[in-house]
């Protein structure tokens, strides 16, 4: 089976994160393919760093939120060098029972992941648009319990995939209710038209996938089926917090808006309920 990163003729969407990122685990094309993007948007190294701070704090509040102690991290990348609390560090941080399974579809990122972030109770190859290959692999099948929910992190991975809706109708279908998706996505709305062809067109040009801008409409009508968690609701990934509390500056150049969002249809325990579910 042929993996999206070991091709390095081509700019592997987590090697081209990681440069955003201050990271070091880069090549060439995948650093002419970030500064082509950071050429069009300036603000999108601080926008991957708040993109990364959010996927952490809200897969750190879901887990001690809901008592969920059932985490995967879909779409992991190369992050491992980066001065940053990750997923699995917050999670782990907020619950020390939790199990983090950690997925991606680039074999270089699950090699780093294995060697490097310890805190995963597995590394596993998974596309999220096959996600019976997921929710059924074998390494994962004795460590998640389908029947009880899980959190989902989907932070900046959608924006790669085509049918992102059909992405969130499978997880709808076969997650437990009382489920919890994190996820975050570049969103076109209020950005100027030229920025966001300049950025798709350097992915476009030297990116192993395409990235889709979608619409805030857009990204919120993936949660369909959904309860959108508010006060956060779908906002800035620098402005998500549970509370609402968080005012992070929002940039000119480029926006990617993050949300917490639970299936419903479970009475839900939770340690508190600031502002509800909606
Ligand atoms: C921009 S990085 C985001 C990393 C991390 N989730 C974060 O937000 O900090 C995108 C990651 O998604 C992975 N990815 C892209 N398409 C994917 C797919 N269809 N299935 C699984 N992983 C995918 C890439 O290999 C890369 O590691």
């Amino acid at each position: 089976m042929t993996s999206p990163g070991l091709d390095y003729d081509k700019a592997s969407l987590a090697r081209v994160y990681n440069f955003y990122l201050g990271g070091k685990d880069w090549s060439d094309v995948d650093k002419e393919t970030a500064q082509a993007v950071i050429r069009s948007a300036p603000d999108v190294p601080e926008a991957a760093r708040e993109n990364f701070r959010f996927a952490g704090r809200a897969a750190a509040w879901a887990v001690a939120e809901y008592r969920v102690r059932q985490v995967l991290d879909i779409g992991v990348g190369i992050v491992s060098d980066v001065p940053l609390p990750s997923v699995e560090t917050c999670v782990l941080a907020a619950d020390p029972g939790a199990t983090v399974l950690a997925f991606d579809n680039d074999e270089v990122v699950l090699a780093h992941a294995r060697a490097l972030r310890p805190g995963y109770g597995g590394v596993l190859r998974g596309d999220v648009t096959d996600l019976d290959g997921i929710f059924k692999h074998p390494d994962a099948v004795g460590l998640i319990d389908m029947a009880k929910p899980l959190v989902v992190i989907l932070a900046a991975v959608l924006h790669f995939v085509p049918d992102a809706a059909a992405v969130m109708a499978g997880l709808r279908e076969r997650l437990a209710p009382g489920s919890v998706v994190v996820l975050s996505h570049v969103t076109s709305t209020q950005t100027s038209e030229r920025r966001v062809a300049g950025m798709t067109k350097a992915y476009d040009d030297k990116a192993i996938s395409p990235i889709f801008f979608r619409s805030q409409e857009e990204i919120r009508a993936l949660a369909d089926g959904w309860d959108i968690v508010t006060p956060s609701d779908l906002v800035d990934v620098q402005r998500w917090s549970p509370d609402g509390t968080y005012a992070g500056p929002l940039y000119d150049t480029v926006r990617v808006l993050g949300m917490a969002a639970v299936l419903p249809g479970h009475q839900q325990e939770r340690a508190h309920t600031p502002g509800g579910a909606r």
